[in-house]
């Protein structure tokens, strides 16, 4: 029997800052709204020149150090993002060129903010599987490249960055315990950037309607994400038979902390299980859980043994959980 365990994170953001105060000189806002509303204070945002996989890359040669792995040992690139740098080739291709990593297979997967989750599921099967033996899984997202900057509902939240793990096989039970992946396309309209696809690809019209730019329904997301991601924490500890009072940590998609606190609330988590970035870097995407677990593994708090659960809601829909034994 195969297992998978994380051999090694990496993250990375972009050095420029955007505060909220800088945000109120820009639309009608406030810092007190923004920190009240969703908790982030600041956010960071990638050059114009700085693509995806330019901070994917970033990530993954951290990720690579710190597992003692050479970008050659690796076999495949898994790149999580709803920002590739182009239509295709994939932003995996991209890395895969960048680092050189001259063994790997690469593709991407897209699913939101829900994508890393998406990206470990399959990292994982493939591990176990017996095909693949070092993989390097990314979540990486330049959402200030899709946001409109006059847009208050959407502006104020999202931040760049890219986060890394490597996946590597072992004999002994550790590492990936489970996945749950959910979907609902029915509820797809209420996250989403309308135009630049095949159904309605770059016009004139297009862009004059501001249409490639993300579109949400905040509020009835929040609600959604709520119950959603309580179900399949509820899921993923019942299916590994592991108490929820078991769990050492909380990993949230860094999407608002008043739907963090709302589940934690539900499933009675203590305050002091869930590390939070998203005061510091905003709604990175798909990067923030790799992002999260990154600074909790280089801060040493995360020690083998403990068991860390990943959770996850964002556009598609698309939910997510998962169980690691570290
Ligand atoms: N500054 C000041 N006021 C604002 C701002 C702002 N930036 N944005 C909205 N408001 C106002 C609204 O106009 C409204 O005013 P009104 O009462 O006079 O009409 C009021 O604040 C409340 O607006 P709501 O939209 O109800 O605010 P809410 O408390 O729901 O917070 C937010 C909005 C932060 C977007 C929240 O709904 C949220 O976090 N939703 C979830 C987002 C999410 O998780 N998305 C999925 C992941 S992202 C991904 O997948 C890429």
């Amino acid at each position: 029997m195969k297992y998978t365990y994380i051999a090694g994170t990496g993250s990375y953001v972009p050095d420029e800052i955007i505060s909220n105060f800088a945000l109120e000189k820009m639309i009608d806002t406030s810092d007190e709204w923004i920190r009240t509303r969703t908790g982030i204070v600041e956010r960071h945002i990638a050059r114009k020149d700085e693509a995806t996989s330019d901070l994917a890359v970033k990530a993954a040669q951290s990720a690579l150090e710190d597992a003692g792995l050479e970008a050659n040992d690796l076999d495949l690139i898994i790149t999580a993002t709803v920002t590739p740098d182009m239509l295709f080739p994939s932003t995996g291709c991209m890395v895969q060129k960048k680092i050189d990593a001259r063994k790997a297979a690469a593709f991407d997967i897209s699913a939101a903010c829900s994508g890393f989750l998406y990206a470990l599921e399959v990292g994982d099967q493939l591990i176990k599987s017996g095909q693949y033996q070092n993989i390097l899984i990314l979540g990486a997202d330049t959402l200030s490249k899709i946001t409109d900057w006059t847009d208050r509902n959407t502006c104020i939240l999202f931040g760049d960055g890219a986060g890394a793990v490597i996946l590597r096989t072992r004999e002994k039970e550790q590492g990936v315990l489970c996945s749950h992946l959910y979907s609902d396309g029915a509820m797809s309209e209420m996250l989403q950037v309308p135009a630049g696809g095949s159904l309605r690809p770059a016009s004139e019209e297009t862009v004059q309607n501001r249409l490639h730019y993300i579109t949400m329904k905040g509020n009835e997301i929040f609600k959604t994400a709520i119950k959603a991601m309580t179900e399949a924490i509820e899921q993923a500890a019942s299916s590994v038979g592991i108490p929820i009072d078991n769990i050492d940590f909380f990993i949230f998609h860094q999407a608002n902390t008043r739907i963090i606190n709302a589940v934690a609330q539900r499933l009675s988590i203590p305050e002091n299980k869930i590390p939070l970035t998203i005061q510091k870097y905003g709604n990175t995407s798909t990067a923030s859980m790799p992002i999260t677990l990154d600074e909790l593994n280089k801060n040493g708090k995360v020690h083998q043994g403990d068991i860390v659960c990943f959770a996850a809601f964002g556009g598609g829909l698309t939910w997510a959980s998962s169980l690691v034994r570290w």
